[in-house]
């Protein structure tokens, strides 16, 4: 059953329906009543298929590219350093280097239970790199569009080489999704947004994994990038159905970060509310989180509030810095969005908002070359010589 997060209004799984129509609002999928034991989930393959009774779609007919069962790294060379318990779930080893995928197996196999033939969304990059292979995978028509000029060049690749329409938008990611969202009510096609609850019943499966991999125990705290706020919500609802199964004993704080161009979640926390202003203007070099009216506000406020979290800002240069920390200290190459969990992490031990010893878990959501033009401006260029053993000898002594 789907349901209004807000009023409550219930309505059919197979309705095609975004908002709430009486109120307006999100909605989200009513979480399954089971009766399950944890212990089927560790002897299945490690996709996020194993959990697939809690999962409200006909699982015999899934379209999937082996999304899910992400490494889950500890990395005690950070944690040390930063004074933590931490690990970091690297979301960019799904199938097409996002965790969007987490999302669009679930809500293509919904779309092609609904018996329809094009979908749509627009994006910053990665849900259009997601959905396009997923829908190619379907063999339904993907029409995505782009905030012109802002996609990083790894997810344009992606987007157009598993043959979607790519559409650029001569505007911003939020214009974009007011465009595609029209389309969507005037039923041209069916919209995979997260606004679509179905796509945050396969990011849900985030907060199992890192429950089951901590030996069915919560983290203190989950850390992550926020920008149209599905995920965070999506993580949230995944940790606490397991609390409600009985599978865990406690919930993770969730701690959302952003930008400090793209902030309306943050600010809308410091002010203690849950009205999110839209910031008209946003922008970053994280282009993944540049986004001014986050369409899931309400479910992230609810989470950041309900797990008595946290949300802040990072800079530019914190993103980037954080970036080549992870992916030198750890070997984790993540896109900047993604390195925003870490920038947040550091300034939030440097607050003192994050205690001494806390048990944390980073989502790193986007593999590194997904914006490798980012990743080569921030290092100096490999210098040239002639592959001649003295000079490179030479060279190489020098260096030390
Ligand atoms: N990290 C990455 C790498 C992303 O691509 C996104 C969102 C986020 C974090 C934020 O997640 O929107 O659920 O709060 N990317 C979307 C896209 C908007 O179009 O690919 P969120």
């Amino acid at each position: 059953m789907i349901r209004c997060v807000v009023c409550g209004e219930e309505y059919d799984d197979d309705e095609v329906i975004y908002t709430c129509k009486k109120c307006g609002s999100v909605l989200e999928l009513a979480s399954l009543d089971v009766d399950i034991d944890k212990s089927i989930f560790e002897c299945r393959k490690d996709t996020l298929w194993k959990y697939k009774e809690l999962i409200p779609v006909n699982s015999d007919h899934i379209v999937t590219l082996g999304e899910g069962g992400t490494p889950f790294c500890k990395c005690d060379k950070i944690g040390e350093e930063l004074g933590v318990d931490l690990y970091v779930k690297v979301e960019g080893s799904n199938p097409t280097g996002s965790f969007k995928d987490r999302g669009m197996t679930v809500g293509v196999t919904k779309a092609v239970e609904l018996g329809v033939d094009t979908v749509g969304c627009a994006s910053t990059g990665n849900t259009s790199a997601s959905l396009s292979a997923y829908a190619a995978r379907a063999g339904l028509r993907c029409i995505v569009f782009l905030p012109s000029g802002k996609v990083a060049l790894g997810k344009l690749a992606q987007a157009m080489f598993h043959g979607a329409e790519v559409i650029s938008i001569d505007g911003n990611f939020d214009e974009a999704l007011e465009a595609m969202t029209a389309l969507a009510l005037d039923k041209y096609l069916y919209l995979l947004n997260s606004i679509n609850p179905y796509r945050l019943e396969g990011q849900k499966t985030i907060g199992y994994e890192i429950l089951q991999d901590l030996g069915w125990e919560s983290p203190d705290r989950i850390i992550l990038p926020v920008g149209n706020a599905g995920n965070i919500s999506a993580i949230w609802k995944g940790v606490s159905e397991f609390y409600d199964l009985g599978f865990v004993d406690s919930k993770p704080m969730m701690t959302g970060i952003q930008a400090e161009g793209a902030c309306p979640i943050t600010n809308a926390f410091r002010k203690g509310t849950k009205d999110v202003v839209p910031v008209d203007d946003p922008e970053t070099i994280a282009t993944a989180i540049r986004i001014g009216a986050p369409v899931s506000y309400i479910k992230a406020m609810n989470a950041i509030y309900d797990s008595n979290g946290y949300s802040e800002t990072v800079t530019d240069e914190e993103i980037l810095d954080a970036q080549k920390y992870l992916a030198r200290k750890e070997g984790i190459g993540v896109e900047p969005a993604s390195a925003a969990s870490i920038a947040g992490l550091r300034k939030l031990r440097e607050e003192g908002v994050i205690d001494k010893g806390e048990r944390v878990a980073c989502v790193v959501t986007g593999h590194l070359l997904k914006d490798p033009n980012t990743a080569i401006d921030a290092c100096t260029k490999p210098v040239e010589v002639s592959a001649d053993i003295d000079a490179l000898k030479n060279l190489l002594t020098n260096k030390e």
